[in-house]
């Protein structure tokens, strides 16, 4: 199993370059479930994750084709043959869910494996099919299936969130665009990944209103058709890159990186002494002095990201003061905390908060993580740390992460690589 090596201690100079969102290319992956005809994506990221979703895809029938000079163009297409989303491949990511809505709304039936547990919390998925429901689906569970049917097709249906989850929005909103009538979401999450996916529906031929917004009014259409949609730049990505800028020192510009989509992550950046301005068609990130200690509480967009609570928190960890971290949205997601302990942090855990005291420094160390996120938050403090970090596990890493070593090498990192 691979394992990367970082020697701490060097600052980063230089670009690196931003890719698509995996969270918004998953979706839209799925959104080729929506029509026959051929669904183009450029600026898709080459990540695990999305090799992964393009199997399944596959393997309801549909044409998933690589394309493009540097192979970051996605031609989706083609009838459904296969209303199954199997165990083997669902378990190996959550997002597997997405195709749910649009196979539904399409071939009126989907058995879709339950995703089961996850290293970040139980993270269920009733509200996916609460709304479905809603839209006229019968759904049954068997033998760690959904089965969800509606042979008279879906109807619009008013629907609304107790709270926002992000995927559930995503798999309603496509499957009301095949739906007969009206569906209004309310109360639903507002992540600009779900924006890009609302964009794309509508180039190909869906009526959605009040997109960016928490009430979704969709009026559905008998089909769509093809279109061509780039996905946007990783704000995720971004945030993990301004993270490391931060705690190694120095400055680095994202490109292709957009300040509008960081929302809060911007603000508790510049509270703990890192500036973020816009350049060059991307974001320069520069730590100005020394870091602060600054507290964020993760929330849904705008926000705090929970995908970028481990990455602040290493930063926290050699700050010159305190900070309380505080997880709402996803109980358990502070499995890095122990690992980054073991490198000199001084983090305590109460509840769904972590204080975060300052160290003056960190010592590498071998370590592993049980996540996407917290894996690149160890890849954080390794950069910050004397001696060497080994990072184990780190197919975590690249289902999210797009060549993370060379992209800090580049920039002056002293890491790499280790295959077995
Ligand atoms: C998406 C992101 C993930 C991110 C998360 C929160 C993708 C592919 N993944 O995950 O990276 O961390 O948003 O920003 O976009 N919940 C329920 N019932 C449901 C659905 C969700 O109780 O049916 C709960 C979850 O357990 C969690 C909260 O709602 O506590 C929000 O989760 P949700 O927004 O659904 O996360 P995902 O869409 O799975």
């Amino acid at each position: 199993m691979d394992r990367i090596r970082i020697r701490g201690g060097r600052p980063l100079s230089g670009e690196i370059i931003i890719r698509g969102a995996k969270n918004a290319g998953l979706p839209l992956m799925t959104a080729g479930l929506l029509t026959d005809e051929r669904l183009t994506l450029t600026n898709v990221p080459r990540l695990a994750d999305i090799d992964t979703m393009g199997t399944l895809l596959a393997q309801h029938g549909v044409a998933v084709e690589r394309q493009g000079a540097d192979g970051r163009e996605l031609s989706i297409g083609g009838p459904i043959t296969n209303t199954e989303a199997p165990y083997d491949i669902v378990r190996k990511m959550r997002a597997s869910v997405l195709v749910l809505g649009p196979l539904v709304a399409r071939a009126r039936e989907a058995r879709v494996s339950l995703p089961g547990g996850c290293a970040i919390g139980t993270r269920p998925v009733d509200l996916h099919l609460k709304g479905l429901e809603a839209m006229g689906a019968t759904i049954r569970l068997d033998g760690g299936y959904v089965l969800a049917s509606a042979p008279q097709g879906l109807h619009g249906a008013d629907f609304v969130f107790p709270f926002p989850s992000v995927t559930a929005t995503e798999n309603l909103m496509m499957a009301a665009s095949l739906a007969d009538g009206r569906t209004v979401l309310a109360n639903a999450a507002r992540e600009p990944e779900i924006s890009d996916l609302a964009d794309c529906l509508v180039a190909m031929g869906a009526r959605i209103d009040g997109i960016g917004t928490d009430r979704l009014t969709i009026d559905g259409v008998p089909r769509l058709h093809a279109a061509t949609h780039a996905i946007i730049p990783d704000r995720i990505e971004t945030g993990s890159y301004a993270c490391a800028a931060a705690i190694a020192g120095g400055q680095v510009l994202l490109r292709h990186a957009r300040l509008e989509h960081l929302g809060a992550l911007v603000r508790a950046l510049a509270e703990a002494g890192v500036e973020m301005t816009e350049q060059d068609g991307g974001v320069l990130v520069r730590r100005l002095n020394g870091l602060h200690g600054a507290d964020v509480v993760t929330e849904p967009y705008p926000g705090f990201p929970t995908d970028m609570q481990a990455q602040f928190m290493a930063l926290m960890c050699v700050s010159d003061g305190a900070a309380m971290v505080t997880e709402t949205i996803f109980e358990n997601r502070f499995q890095h905390v122990a690992e980054l302990n073991r490198m000199g942090a001084r983090i305590n855990v109460h509840g769904a908060s972590a204080i975060v005291r300052g160290v003056p420094g960190l010592s590498g160390a071998p370590v592993m993580a049980t996540d996407l996120r917290a894996s690149f938050s160890l890849v954080l403090a390794g950069l910050a740390a004397g001696g060497e970090t080994i990072v184990n596990r780190v197919y975590h890493l690249d289902r999210g992460y797009e060549a993370v070593e060379e992209k800090l090498a580049a920039c002056g990192a002293d890491i790499e690589r280790l295959t077995d």
